[in-house]
């Protein structure tokens, strides 16, 4: 997926400069902003075998809910199919995309990496698992899972000609409240975990982290990763709305408190791909406990491996302009990542 930075709003971004007292940042959030949704179109094809029709590469925007579970061993006869119940673990043998219908037309809610496990919960009439995913139940072709493992072999990165990106330097930057995101920023995604996505390079890096986590016995969970700028400053503004509207506080003590848990748009790691929130498999939002999990401890000592880096540090705060984010992860490429976390200064401090 290609995105390009619009231009922000100079109100905004000045009046998030304010800057005073903790919260936690806000509920669970999904990488896209997106909702369209397709009509199941698939004609009645009555077969246990898979069909020829090929996957196309991911392209679509990631959702933000997952739709209804639709359970398995449905009569869905009026949708053209069936789905038979079953119980089994399988494995993908190819990236596949995980879609909200069983039709090639319908959307894309995330992807499986090769050797990714799913647990199919059933089978259509015409070649489609479905699958637990996300927190729903989903959909990909039969072709592309199997129930034996595959040989695990090392991801291919591949990077598109003249991409903004021109080198692994060039990843080693300021975003923040101070330095919003060039007019010209533009980046291609893909998928981290479920429907998360983050900038092509980020997101190869995060996967292997969190597959090399999952290997020792470690579950990194995403709560929030690539955010449209639009997606920011509704995320902002929400969270202003529900500090008066819950907490009682006015506009400025409102705005103060969000400016220090929420960057403005455009001024946020999220927006530019580059930042991952992770948390562990039992909490469903930001906590700043999370520093006393294994996940974080797994972190700390393997993150720059991976080219990440605890972005928001305690003791920095005045610095950074945010509270201490155990959960907040930024690439900067590993040439620079163990550099920066070894010499106990925050990034602004670092890149000076
Ligand atoms: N919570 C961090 C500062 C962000 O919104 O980017
Ligand atoms: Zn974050």
């Amino acid at each position: 997926m290609f995105h390009r930075f619009s231009r922000l709003s100079a109100a905004v971004i000045a009046a998030a400069l304010l800057c005073s007292c903790a919260q936690k940042e806000g509920a669970p959030l999904s990488s896209g902003d997106s909702a369209a949704t397709l009509p199941v179109t698939e004609p009645t094809v009555v077969s246990e075998t898979v069909t020829t029709q090929t996957e196309p590469p991911v392209t679509t925007a990631a959702t933000e809910s997952a739709p209804p579970e639709t359970g398995a061993a449905e009569t869905t006869a009026a949708l053209g199919y069936t789905i038979d119940a079953l119980s089994a673990k399988m494995y993908a043998t190819d990236i596949l995309n995980v879609r909200e219908f069983p039709t090639t037309e319908a959307k894309v809610v995330g992807q499986l990496n090769v050797g990714d496990e799913a647990d199919v919960v059933g089978l259509t009439s015409h070649g489609w698992y479905q699958i637990r995913y996300d927190g729903g139940a989903f959909f990909v072709k039969a072709e592309y899972l199997s129930s034996e493992k595959p040989a695990e072999t090392e991801e291919e990165l591949t990077i598109p000609e003249n991409y903004y990106f021109a080198s692994s330097d060039d990843y080693f930057f300021v975003v923040n409240k101070d330095n919003p995101l060039p007019e010209d920023y533009s980046i291609e995604t893909s998928f981290v975990q479920g429907s998360y996505e983050m900038e092509i390079v980020a997101a190869y890096n995060c996967r292997r982290m969190i597959d090399a986590a999952a290997k020792d016995g470690i579950d990194l969970k995403v709560l929030s990763a690539y955010r449209t700028i639009k997606y920011q400053e509704n995320l902002f503004d929400r969270n202003v709305k529900s500090r008066m509207e819950d907490d009682g506080m006015s506009y400025e003590e409102a705005y103060a408190d969000t400016a220090v848990n929420i960057a403005p748009p455009g001024g946020s790691e999220h927006n530019a791909g580059l930042a991952v929130d992770i948390i562990d498999r039992n909490h469903w939002d930001t906590y700043t406990d999370f520093e006393n999990t294994p996940e974080f401890a797994w972190l700390s000592e393997n993150c720059t491996k991976y080219g990440f880096i605890l972005r928001y540090p305690k003791g920095k705060e005045d610095i950074t302009g945010y509270i201490y984010e155990p959960w907040h992860y930024r690439y900067v490429g590993a040439e620079y990542a163990s550099a920066v976390m070894n010499s106990g200064l925050c990034l602004e401090e670092y890149i000076g």
